[in-house]
């Protein structure tokens, strides 16, 4: 059978980047993978990690160059060249950019290229101010047709009472109801 082709695109969101990309190498087993990355996740040294590192990782697990422009990006629409988007982690930043409509990076290019074909995206959002500046935008992007969200969880209620982070184990469940135009619940899950 043919596997399904996911673009995996990472964000700005550091701190998960270890996660994600151990996440990512566990869905290239699982799909065909197109490795897609926000400029500023592309290029970013931080504490958590080196870029080059990470692309490096990326490219290996799934056999292909990075999509990291929006030029790179444009193509997935006129040429269908996806079945399923996962945002993974999905920073704050690109939220509220995909609920506005605002298309200015290789993720946000690639989402709404993919949504012009009608097929699902499946949003892992990592960020602390989910529950504040950002609670607007995931309540619009939840009404919003062919986007799901992978279950999220307060990651740490006292110390940041306004972050959610989401349960990358849960991503190819996610992925399998958003193939049949299903939302996975519970969406609001337990820390693991
Ligand atoms: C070390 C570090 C960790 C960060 N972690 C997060 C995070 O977990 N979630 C988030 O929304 N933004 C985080 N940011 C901020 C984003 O990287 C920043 O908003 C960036 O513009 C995101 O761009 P992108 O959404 O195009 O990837 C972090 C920044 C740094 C430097």
């Amino acid at each position: 059978m043919e596997r399904l082709r996911a673009g995996v695109a990472l964000c700005g969101s550091y701190c998960t980047f270890r996660n994600a990309v151990a996440a990512f190498e566990r869905l290239c087993g699982e799909y065909d993978v197109t490795p897609i990355m926000s400029e500023r996740s592309a290029a970013t040294d931080s504490r958590f990690g080196r870029a080059e590192d990470f692309r490096n990782r990326l490219m290996s697990a799934s056999g292909r160059e990075i999509v990291d422009t929006v030029v790179k990006a444009e193509p997935i629409g006129p040429k269908g060249l996806l079945d399923v988007v996962i945002v993974m982690p999905c920073t704050g930043n690109t939220l509220a950019k995909l609920a506005n409509g605002i298309t200015d990076s290789a993720v946000t290019m690639a989402v709404k290229a993919h949504l012009r074909n009608e097929r699902p995206v499946v949003l892992a959002v990592a960020t602390n101010d989910a529950l504040g500046a950002n609670a607007e935008n995931i309540g619009k992007l939840l009404a919003r047709k062919h986007i799901f969200f992978v279950p999220f969880y307060q990651d740490d209620p006292v110390k940041k009472p306004c972050s959610l982070a989401s349960r990358l184990d849960l991503v190819e469940d996610t992925v399998a109801a958003a193939m049949e135009g299903r939302q996975i619940q519970p969406l609001l899950a337990e820390a693991k």
